[in-house]
């Protein structure tokens, strides 16, 4: 299942009242909607995630989401609803529409990798699937001069969150229909289930989490700052290390660290032989104390007989994520004394955040040789040494 995930950011935060929308304030030391951007850009079960976001917001937007792999931003309407479907709009037109979407509010910054995966089960069985709250507190209606009016049964009454997941036809569909409410029907819908119940689409509730607050009043962001603290004071650094061997061979593509590098001599191997992202995955598999690249791939199964080691490395980054962690660096080391690797550095650093949905910032690929001393002086092969240190809950 394709599965996109949109982040709904068009909002004014009128009821938060600063000038800037409350989405680009800091929360730690980065934006509010960088918080859910990051965690979905970096989910190896989401093909995509472009951010819906207001039309004087280009700038702010750009520099929240900066290093990250999204799809170009959409701009959002008047209402929620609007922004939405302007969402789904551009996902409608990507070359293969996905088969399902996440819609998600940039004001609520702590939604889990387990969250999406409940969300993600609960599609295989209906629809819609939406993250939700028994109500616990006894609930009044007031009248205008704060005095109690009645008190509503809570019994079956649930809070609900997002992100809200959804088949993609059925929610676009859906969506395009209710464009056409008068505008106060379209102010009422304040949530995508909303949308989805006015078509008759049957949506699923799965247990959400009192964690994934959201940010509405200015009350909120302390509470914000507090759980961040916490969840940083939850998260233990956890360091691999890897190292890797491949002798050169001729006739075979040159690939290093993901990258096609032109060369007389390629490397031998069971797969494309990539000595530098195996190091690296290896330090990845490593710090989560799993093993190695041949525990998850082993070289005896013929599916990874010359197979793209790009996808060792999307399958290492996401044990991280299902760990609920996430990388804060990775270092790779190439030692050789042919090819030059600096040329190449950039790219393979921009290749290896890529596939790992991370920011280029946070890797780096250097190179050395060994002063022709040795099986890498004698050029009779590429050695590959490589760090991950990821953080991990405790
Ligand atoms: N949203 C949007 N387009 C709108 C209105 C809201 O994309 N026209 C987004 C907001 O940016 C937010 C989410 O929908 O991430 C939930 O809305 P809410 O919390 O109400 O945010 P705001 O509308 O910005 O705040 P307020 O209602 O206080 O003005
Ligand atoms: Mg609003």
């Amino acid at each position: 299942m394709r599965i996109f995930a949109l982040v709904l950011a068009a909002g004014r935060g009128l009821r938060f009242g600063t000038d800037r929308p409350k989405q680009y304030l800091l929360l730690g030391r980065q934006p509010l909607i960088r918080h859910s951007l990051a965690l979905l850009a970096r989910d190896p079960r989401i093909a995509g995630v472009a951010a819906v976001i207001g039309p004087e917001d280009g700038a702010a937007f750009a520099a929240a989401a900066e290093g990250l792999a999204l799809l170009p931003p959409v701009i959002g309407g008047a209402t929620r609803q609007a922004s939405a479907l302007a969402g789904l709009e551009a996902l409608a037109l990507l070359p293969t529409p996905p088969d399902a979407v996440l819609i998600h509010d940039a004001a609520r910054p702590f939604l889990s990798a387990a969250l999406l995966g409940r969300l993600m089960d609960a599609l295989a069985q209906a629809p819609g699937a939406i993250p939700a709250l028994p109500v616990t507190d006894t609930i009044k209606r007031a009248d205008a001069a704060m005095h109690v009016a009645g008190t509503i049964a809570r019994a079956g009454l649930y809070r609900v969150q997002t992100p809200q997941a959804f088949r993609f036809a059925p929610i676009l569909a859906a969506h395009r229909a209710a464009a056409v409410l008068p505008g106060e029907a379209a102010a009422a819908l304040t949530d995508d289930a909303a949308v989805a119940e006015l078509a008759g689409l049957a949506v699923a509730l799965v247990p959400g989490e009192e964690a994934n607050m959201k940010i509405t009043s200015a009350d909120d962001l302390p509470r914000a700052e507090a759980h961040l603290a916490e969840l940083a004071g939850q998260m233990l650094p956890a360091v691999g290390t890897g190292f890797d061997v491949h002798r050169f061979a001729p006739g075979r593509p040159l690939v290093l660290c993901g990258v096609r590098v032109a060369h007389p001599l390629g490397l031998a191997g069971h797969s494309d032989a990539d000595v530098g992202l195996h190091a690296l995955c290896d330090a990845i598999y490593g710090a989560l104390a799993e093993g190695d690249i041949g525990r998850h791939f082993p070289p005896s199964e013929a599916a990874w007989k010359d197979a793209d080691s790009a996808r060792f490395l999307v399958h290492a980054g996401g044990r991280v994520a299902a760990r609920g962690g996430r990388i804060a660096n990775l270092d790779v080391t190439l030692i050789c004394e042919r090819p030059k690797i600096a040329p190449h550095a950039a790219a393979m650093m921009a290749r290896l955040a890529e596939l790992l949905g991370i920011e280029a910032s946070r890797v780096s690929v250097k190179a050395t040789t060994t002063e022709r001393l040795g099986f890498t002086g004698r050029m009779e092969g590429i050695a590959a040494q490589a760090m991950a240190t990821v953080l991990v809950p405790e």
